[in-house]
């Protein structure tokens, strides 16, 4: 059944960011709106503003959903997730590559079963909006299914994604291969059938270099070369001993981030996910290319991998844009509240801290600016579309009872709820104007 999106208004108030804040207390980086309205008519966002003036002007009988003590801001947006791993989050005790051979390889093999793919499909989008998450950058398993089976259940609710199967044609188990040539045939036709069609767009996506020869990343180039606009998402620099073998399967590269340059993987549409380890040229490489850094941390400490060093990518000499994201089943949470939570103790173990304006900017707006789509996503304004998340900072008892302290100030608010929040703290999420998660 098609999606119909939504003309209808959300009361409450708002808070949407302009710019990345310079740090704590930026005022000017935001717009908060103590008792705002946000009008939507068919899906996108016609209008924001004071309650006061808006409401007059409404049509006769518009519905307004009212939450006079919660926090409205655009949906959240993940920007690296792993769709076939929602059955290999928790899985014990190892590091990235005895993790990938004793769950995550066994697991994505179920992929191959189209049923599977479909009912897993749903199941992740549902969690991303009990989430709060409205937008999503995902890593289909090596069968084209699974990405086919997630891009017609998101484009079935309205939900717009950034997907790509997985090429990997070595140093994988038999079923999950694929070859140099079928990974580009499948993967051009995934663009053809996908990208660009209705809210859905496709990412390019070598799983790591270790997984691919280096026939593979060709045609991962030749890929990009060919769909101007279609995205490249990859894993880079998150464990030791993945940074050893690429050494040695790719002795001709300079260092990790070479490997993926040498086939024209980088640029402003290509994502890595992680970044721990870089050396200073893969960092200035990184921003010669514009490309962008994906910050994991719930991954990065649940897998150990380490700790990302954000002041060393925004060095203001060589910044190197950044994305904020779960990478669930590798990362613990689908929620981006916590995961900003376990980002500043990263950052903090780091002796950087991150201000909770600055973790807010990047859940929603800056990881919009990652992926070049401000003018769709990642703020509450005219001419986007209506994808929201209303936050309750009172959740629970614990964050009810902290916030009785902090009397309104907002960034204290936001800090409450990325230090204390989770899917609990989110009451409301809407798609093009369409609530699809209503917590209470
Ligand atoms: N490196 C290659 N594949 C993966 C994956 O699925 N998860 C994580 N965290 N790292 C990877
Ligand atoms: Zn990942």
């Amino acid at each position: 059944m098609a999606f119909t999106p939504g003309t209808t208004a959300l009361r409450g108030r708002l808070l949407t960011f302009l710019r990345a804040p310079q740090g704590p207390g930026d005022r000017d980086s935001y717009h908060h709106i103590a008792d705002g309205l946000v009008v939507v008519t068919a899906g996108r966002i016609t209008a924001v503003g004071e309650a006061a003036d808006l409401l007059p002007t409404l049509p006769a009988g518009m519905a307004v959903d009212h939450y006079p003590d919660s926090l409205i801001l655009p949906g959240f947006i993940d920007t690296h997730i792993h769709f076939p791993q929602t059955q290999v989050i928790a899985s014990y005790g190892a590091q990235l590559m005895e993790w990938l051979e004793k769950y995550t390889f066994i697991e994505e093999q179920r992929y191959a079963d189209h049923a599977h793919a479909s009912r897993n499909a749903r199941f992740f989008l549902d969690e991303l909006a009990r989430n709060g998450t409205t937008s999503a950058v995902v890593y289909g398993s090596v069968h084209p299914g699974s990405v086919k089976a997630l891009f017609t259940e998101a484009e079935a609710r309205g939900v717009g994604l950034v997907a790509g199967k997985v090429m990997m044609d070595r140093h994988a188990p038999t079923a999950l291969t694929d070859t140099a040539q079928t990974s580009y045939d499948h993967s051009k036709a995934l663009i053809g059938a996908w990208h660009g069609v209705g809210r859905q767009r496709y990412a390019v996506t070598p799983r790591f270099a270790i997984t691919s020869t280096p026939e593979q990343l060709e045609a991962a180039g030749a890929l990009l070369r060919e769909h101007p606009g279609v995205y490249m998402q990859t894993h880079l620099s998150e464990n030791h001993e993945e940074i050893r073998q690429v050494a040695r399967l790719y002795p001709e590269a300079a260092d990790y981030l070479d490997v993926y340059d040498r086939y024209g993987l980088l640029g402003d549409c290509s994502l890595f996910g992680h970044c721990i380890h870089l050396s200073e040229r893969e960092m200035a490489r990184m921003h010669e290319t514009a490309s962008v850094a994906v910050f994991c941390p719930t991954s990065n400490l649940f897998i150990g991998s380490g700790l990302f060093d954000r002041a060393a990518l925004e060095n203001p000499v060589r910044p190197v844009r950044l994305g904020l994201a779960t990478d669930v089943g590798g990362g613990t949470s689908y929620s981006l509240l916590r995961t900003a939570g376990e980002g500043y103790k990263v950052l903090q173990l780091r002796g950087q801290s991150w201000p909770a304006l600055a973790a807010f900017d990047l859940m929603t707006r800056g990881n919009a600016a990652a992926l070049g789509l401000t003018e769709e996503i990642g703020q509450i304004a005219p001419g986007r579309y209506a994808d929201l998340v209303v936050l309750d900072p009172s959740a629970t008892p614990a964050m009810a009872h902290r916030r009785e302290a902090i009397q309104g100030d907002v960034e204290e608010e936001l800090f409450l709820l990325m230090t204390l929040g989770d899917d609990r703290a989110v009451q409301a999420t809407y798609i093009q104007g369409r609530r699809v998660h209503d917590r209470d």
